[in-house]
């Protein structure tokens, strides 16, 4: 299949360099290995999967970007979720097609475009973020990595710790998400709007932020079966010679805490291993 104007790609040389290209555009030229590659050229003879020989010499693989690829390459104010902490919540917090989830801060979009294209078809998202500055970056990001979605994802500028911010008329939400620096101080507004048996997933940097955040959630009575966990992921390398883990690893990024919501107050049930 050949490549539209507008498109993301991914040329892969042989020596394992790699060049991105954002959007093609008509009338661009990207270098390649200090070759300046026409844009036209590429949507016209690139096929995804198919070795393209340069007109200069030389050869390319061309790949569409797969969406962890692209939210690593995305414009970002903020801090962002990685792919790999990403592919944990996203299981984790069990998001399904046809939920109401939502998230807060929206930060750089990065999660955003992962819970939509998660809670379709029939579901929604909606963000709550204190920083219009963060939320239109972030809304700039989703439309480029979700340029056809249905328009299932809202936005709300407002402080996720205000007491204020949801009315009695608001609606219940199957999954509740937070990337914030204090999520404990959101635990009276996602007793407003989470289902009972809805899910409420954090995720915070340091030990003390969870520490402080099970003990407030415990206190409760509402919210059970707390969970943390981090994620390590280490690429490995084999070649003829070697078999070996990679040199570099990202190191520690974030915790992922869950637990469940209950009604009225009960003693806390503790989360143990199943097996
Ligand atoms: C680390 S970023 C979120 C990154 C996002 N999950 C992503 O993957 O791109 C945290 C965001 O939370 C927002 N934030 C911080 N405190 C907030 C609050 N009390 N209410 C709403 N948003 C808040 C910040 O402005 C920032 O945009």
């Amino acid at each position: 299949m050949s490549f539209l104007p507008g498109e993301p790609l991914i040329l892969y040389m042989p020596n394992g360099r790699v060049v991105s290209i954002a959007a093609l555009r008509p009338g661009s030229k990207t270098h390649v290995d200090g070759t300046p590659v026409p844009h036209s050229y590429l949507m016209e003879e690139a096929r995804e999967g198919v070795p393209l020989v340069l007109e200069k010499g030389g050869w390319v693989l061309p790949l569409r970007p797969t969406h962890a690829e692209s939210l690593s390459n995305l414009k970002r104010r903020t801090q962002i979720i990685y792919p790999k902490d990403q592919g944990l919540i996203l299981l984790w917090a069990d998001i399904r097609p046809g939920q109401r989830v939502l998230e807060s801060g929206i930060g750089s979009g990065a999660l955003t475009v992962s819970l939509l294209r998660m809670v379709r078809p029939g579901g929604c998202v909606l963000s709550v973020e204190r920083r219009a500055e963060h939320a239109e970056e972030a809304v700039r990001n989703v439309a480029i990595l979700d340029p056809a979605g249905p328009p299932d994802h809202e936005l709300r500028i407002g402080d996720m710790y205000d007491q204020d911010l949801f009315g009695s008329g608001e609606r219940l939400f199957d999954r509740v998400i937070l990337d914030l620096p204090e999520p404990w101080k959101a635990i009276d507004n996602v007793r407003k709007i989470l289902r009972p048996g809805g899910i409420l997933l954090t995720y915070v940097p340091t030990p003390l932020q969870v520490h402080t955040l099970s003990l407030a959630l415990q206190e409760t009575g509402h919210f059970h079966l707390i969970r943390t966990v981090e994620s390590i992921v280490r690429d490995w390398e084999f070649g003829p010679q070697s078999v070996r883990p990679a040199h570099r690893i990202i190191g520690h990024t974030g915790f992922v805490t869950t637990c469940r919501f209950a009604s009225e107050p009960r003693p806390y049930i503790p989360w143990e291993a199943p097996f």
